[in-house]
């Protein structure tokens, strides 16, 4: 397995660009087995989690080819049912569900497994195609789903605490195929959500609303083949803001979208960090002393849970108090025991964790239990004196683009080696 060596204490400097969105091109990607005419998505980050569904796609039936940033995908012919191995262990996997059915009137998709962030229910996504007629069991590990044709309805998608993501995704790409209209209340109106939509329109689809509570979507009769450029990250422009801030850096990140970054950049602000945000590119400055915040996750366009885990490592700067809240998923702190042990001292309080700043930090060995836990756990190894080993790099590799070489490119002595 691979391991992440860090020599900590120096300020990253220098540009960087930030790659397309993981969780953008995820639900793109289960969106080209809604036609049977080929697709090109540009701009696709090259990461274990989109070679993963690379598989998942080819498992079905698809080709898939990945080159320089470009995926082709031609679902001409697709099986009803995946592999299920490969399908359970991606959470993501579960928007395959929605497309197939819609093309094929029948999908066996496994149950995607928990994960270390919280139990992740799909209740909204059977509740969803329930009432686009579909018929649904659970059997021997598989959703079972048949539909003739799925047939549009009003849906109010809202769980217990709020929109779902990839529950959105799933049932506005059933819908595009349905008889009928669909409107979806209580949708998510993450940036991920309206890029879909975007790459869905592109095909035929009739949407209105998306990137808005409520989503309207006329179902046509087939969708043709698209073309397509994924939406910047705004979870790895937020990571490394964060690393250029906790290590008082200068570094001008590239090739993003600041709008999609609005509750991040508001509370570094008040947070004390100085930063420059044009459009496309967003300038950190380095500057004098980091104040607490406190900052609870919320859907877009709160802030993030995906970036929750960092911002507790620029905290770990912040003379005083700061309380940082997790609303989206119930134990998401799993990176603050680790923070522990450079150091940190952080009281988690049911859902919030308490982080008492301005402690002096050493490098220690690390392991990483989720993907932006890994990402905190880096940062805060950049932010440390002396030498800082994080294990278990794959949960990283899932979701950041090379981040050993971008984290180079700024100055970082960061070295990807075998764990010993
Ligand atoms: N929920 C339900 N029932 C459902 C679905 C969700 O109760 O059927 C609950 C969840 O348990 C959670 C909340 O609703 O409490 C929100 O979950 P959501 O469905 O929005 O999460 P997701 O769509 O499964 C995506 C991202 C996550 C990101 C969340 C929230 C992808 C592949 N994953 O997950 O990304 O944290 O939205 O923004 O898009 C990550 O990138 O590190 C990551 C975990």
């Amino acid at each position: 397995m691979d391991t992440f060596i860090i020599q900590g204490g120096v300020p990253l400097h220098g540009e960087i660009p930030i790659s397309g969105a993981k969780n953008a091109v995820l639900p793109i990607l289960a969106a080209t087995l809604l036609t049977s005419e080929p697709c090109v998505i540009r701009r696709v980050p090259d990461l274990s989690d989109v070679h993963f569904m690379g598989k998942i796609l080819r498992s079905l039936g698809a080709s898939f080819t990945f080159e320089n940033g470009t995926v082709k995908v031609h679902a001409k012919r697709v099986r009803d049912k995946g592999d299920y191995d490969l399908i359970r262990k991606m959470r993501g996997s579960i928007c395959i569900l929605g497309p197939l059915l819609a093309r094929k009137g029948k999908a066996n998709v496994s149950m995607p497994g928990g994960c270390v962030i919280g139990t992740r229910p799909i209740d909204l996504h059977l509740k969803g195609l329930r009432a686009l007629s579909a018929k649904l069991d659970i059997k021997e590990g598989y959703i079972q789903a048949k539909s003739r044709k799925l047939q549009g309805n009003e849906i109010f998608l809202g769980g217990r605490v709020g929109p779902t993501v990839l529950g959105t995704a799933n049932i506005m790409m059933a819908a595009t195929l349905a008889e009928g209209v669909t409107i979806i209340e209580s949708a998510a109106c993450e940036p991920e959500v309206v890029d879909l939509a975007h790459f869905l329109i592109s095909m035929g689809a009739k949407i209105q609303g998306a990137g808005t509570p409520r989503i309207v979507v006329t179902g046509a009769e087939e969708l043709h083949g698209a073309e397509h450029d994924v939406i910047p990250d705004r979870i790895e422009a937020a990571t490394y803001a964060i690393a250029a801030a906790a290590t008082n850096g200068e570094v001008t990140l590239t090739d993003m979208r600041c709008d999609h970054l609005a509750a991040v950049l508001d509370k570094m602000r008040e947070a004390g960090v100085r930063f420059e945000a044009r459009g496309s590119s967003l300038k950190i400055l380095p500057g004098g002393e980091i104040h607490a915040v406190d900052v609870s996750t919320q859907p877009y366009t709160g802030f993030p849970t995906d970036a929750q885990a960092q911002l507790m490592t620029l905290m770990l700067r912040a003379q005083g108090l700061s309380i940082i809240t997790e609303r989206i998923f119930e134990s998401r702190f799993m990176h603050a025991n680790e923070l522990a042990r450079l150091g940190a001292d952080i009281a988690i309080e049911g859902p919030s964790a308490i982080i008492r700043g301005g402690k002096e930090l050493s490098g220690a060995e690390v392991m990483a239990s989720d993907l932006r836990a890994s990402a905190a756990l880096v940062i805060a190894g950049l932010m440390c004196s002396g030498r800082t080993q994080v294990n278990r790099i794959y949960h990283l590799d899932r979701g950041y683009e090379v981040m050993d070489k971008k984290l180079r490119k700024l100055g970082a002595r960061v070295k990807r080696t075998k764990e010993k």
